[in-house]
């Protein structure tokens, strides 16, 4: 093909790309939010399926120079979830922290509480002003459209991992500072999805 032909093919292609992408997550999120929305709970080996997520980081990760690190106690309890859907939180999480991040170092870590495991997803990236934080999980809501234009940003990712971690009895926050990175937390109880998950802290 020839290279102007090429360029506006590519051009194609990334744009067709970035709406199948707005499409899922628009499905993913409107089942989310049906009433009785399903989950598909299993047990589940969150440190193995975390680990397995992180994993797929490895390359862009590499490309930008940044360093991904995992830490799980080893006694982390079986949790009552579904696998697909808190995987799809991890990817979101660990998607944005890559996307914001242009030097140093990315963690995923797991922790247990008394009822509770948490997860939590830290970055040294560029951050976000406090007045910011209350509405980043709000559908199509992005900090810097300019730089969401370039990264293909749309801002449906974070209300997708808030739904799903609501939807599994658990809490999300997040404690940020321009220039001084990002660090979500999400709390799951271990047994939910059967009526009994305990109180959160
Ligand atoms: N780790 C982070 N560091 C800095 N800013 C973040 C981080 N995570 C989210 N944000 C900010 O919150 C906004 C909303 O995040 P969200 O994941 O919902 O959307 P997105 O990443 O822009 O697009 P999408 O996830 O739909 O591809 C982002 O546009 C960005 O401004
Ligand atoms: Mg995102």
């Amino acid at each position: 093909m020839e290279g102007k032909n090429r360029h506006y093919v590519e051009i194609i292609k990334r744009n067709t790309d970035r709406l199948i992408n707005i499409v899922r997550d628009l499905l993913l999120l409107a089942q989310l939010e049906e009433r009785g929305a399903e989950l598909e709970i299993e047990e589940v080996d969150l440190k193995g399926l975390a680990e397995q997520t992180i994993r797929l980081f490895d390359a862009q990760a590499r490309e930008k120079g940044i360093i991904l690190k995992f830490e799980s106690p080893n006694d982390l309890p079986r949790v009552h979830a579904d696998p697909f859907k808190i995987e799809q939180m991890l990817i979101n999480l660990l998607d944005n922290a890559i996307k914001y991040t242009d030097n140093g170092e990315i963690g995923l870590v797991l922790a247990r509480g008394d009822r509770h495991v948490i997860i939590s997803v830290h970055d040294t990236g560029i951050g976000m002003p406090k007045e910011k934080l209350s509405r980043i999980f709000e559908r199509f809501y992005v900090v810097d459209k300019s730089r969401s234009r370039k990264t293909g940003g749309t801002g449906l990712g974070l209300s997708i991992v808030k739904h799903i971690a609501l939807l599994h009895g658990g809490e999300i926050s997040v404690e940020s500072a321009p220039g001084a990175g990002s660090h979500f937390y999400i709390s799951l109880p271990v047994r939910s999805g059967d009526g009994s998950a305990g109180p959160l802290s």
